[in-house]
């Protein structure tokens, strides 16, 4: 079986050594020097849209599949009829503009909140009025990251967010005073199939994940996003791992948005679940059977973002794990992660705690685990 892959970024990585494990072979597609999933496959070193690099790909692979999400849509498409492509593109095109997401998340009956489309000045005042402040201006495409967002407190400042992101769609959102946020990760073969990690507790700094926790121990609260999740994949008719970020505000549990790929809050399925996201979404775009998504202790993930200090390599404890994606430290840059994975959820918060005050000063605080 040979899988392309279009971006060959860390979670590239993370899938070319899953695929390693299952006897695959990987191709990617990516521009960039010494891509960090070049240790795993061959990579073509070619833009992620150039009809030659894709064509190419297409011939020499039995499935597609994609790494990031900027992918061009027309791209895909331009392939899809000679090589399977999964996740399905329309499904890409859809987690590709933040109001289409919203209006999808409408018609499933899944709980969001309060958004306007901003098309004018005019459009901002109002979407004030009826939303209240604070309210979050988002474009609508190419966000990562919390790039391409800004809070808007005071009515004053919406000249200058108009000035700032207005050239571009965007949407309003009204502000969510969470309780905290969570993600469900599921995955989905093309014979309907579908297998779901228990939730994960995730806290952002910066609009940049900062640590997640799994499992979040709340039956109800997992039925409940699990019902969304098994809503998504069937009505998308999805095949691959699909992730949906979530905010949990006192009864009410709310879609941020989702990412139709392997995703950062999932990193932790490597040690701490018996199938791992990269795995599974290898099984389910290749024909095969998710298998068991169960977890097997209690994990917490913390990411290396601009370095990785020393002593993140350092640590002697088989309940840490360092994985670091040989990428160049740059400000903001993902470069690793370290998984702790522990018998009980006080142990993991412990273990995770530590890890954060020696590794990068800082704390996964925020809230206790759910
Ligand atoms: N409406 C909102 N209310 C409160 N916090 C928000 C809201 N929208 C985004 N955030 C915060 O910003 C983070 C990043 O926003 P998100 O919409 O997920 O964009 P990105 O595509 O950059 O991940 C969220 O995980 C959350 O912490
Ligand atoms: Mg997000």
């Amino acid at each position: 079986m040979r899988i392309g892959i279009i971006g060959a970024g860390q979670l590239g990585q993370m899938l070319g050594t899953a695929a390693q494990d299952l006897g695959f072979e990987c191709r990617f597609i990516d521009p960039s020097d010494s891509p960090p999933a070049g240790s795993t496959g061959t990579v073509i070193r070619k833009a992620f849209d150039d009809p030659d690099a894709l064509a190419q790909l297409a011939a020499d692979c039995d499935v597609v599949t994609y790494e990031f999400e900027n992918v061009p849509v027309e791209a895909l498409h331009a392939i899809a009829d000679v090589v399977p492509v999964y996740p399905p593109p329309s499904a890409l095109a859809i987690a590709q503009d933040r109001l289409h997401e919203k209006r999808l998340f409408d018609e499933l009956d899944i709980p969001l909140p309060g958004y306007r489309v901003i098309d004018s000045r005019q459009d901002m005042q109002a979407a004030a009025a009826d939303l209240g402040l604070p309210m979050v201006i988002k474009t609508r495409r190419f966000g990562y990251d919390g790039k391409g967002q800004v809070v808007i407190r005071d009515l004053q400042q919406i000249d200058a967010v108009w000035d700032q992101l207005g050239k571009q769609p965007l949407v309003a959102e009204a502000w969510v005073a969470f309780d905290y946020e969570v993600s469900i990760i599921g995955v989905r073969n093309a014979q309907g199939a579908v297998a779901i990690w228990p939730l994960t507790q995730n806290k952002h700094v910066d609009g940049i994940l900062h640590s997640s926790r799994s499992p979040v121990e709340n039956h109800g609260l997992f039925e409940r996003a699990s019902a969304y999740m098994n809503r998504m994949l069937s009505h998308l008719d999805y095949v691959g791992v699909l992730a949906l970020e979530l905010f949990v505000c006192n009864d009410a549990l709310l879609a941020n948005e989702f990412a139709p790929r392997v995703h950062n809050s999932g990193h932790w399925t490597i040690e701490g679940a018996d199938t791992s996201q990269f795995t599974n979404h290898l099984l389910a775009i290749s024909g095969q059977s998710p298998t068991s998504t169960a977890c097997s202790g209690h994990a917490g993930m913390l990411n290396l973002v601009g370095e990785i200090p020393a002593a993140a390599r350092q640590f002697e404890d088989e309940r840490i794990s360092l994985h670091d994606y040989d990428k160049t430290p740059r400000p903001g840059r993902k470069l690793g992660h370290i998984t702790v994975l522990a018998a009980s959820a006080a142990e993991r918060d412990d273990l995770l705690q530590t890890v954060a005050e020696i590794v990068t000063g800082s704390t996964p605080a925020g809230g206790h685990s759910a």
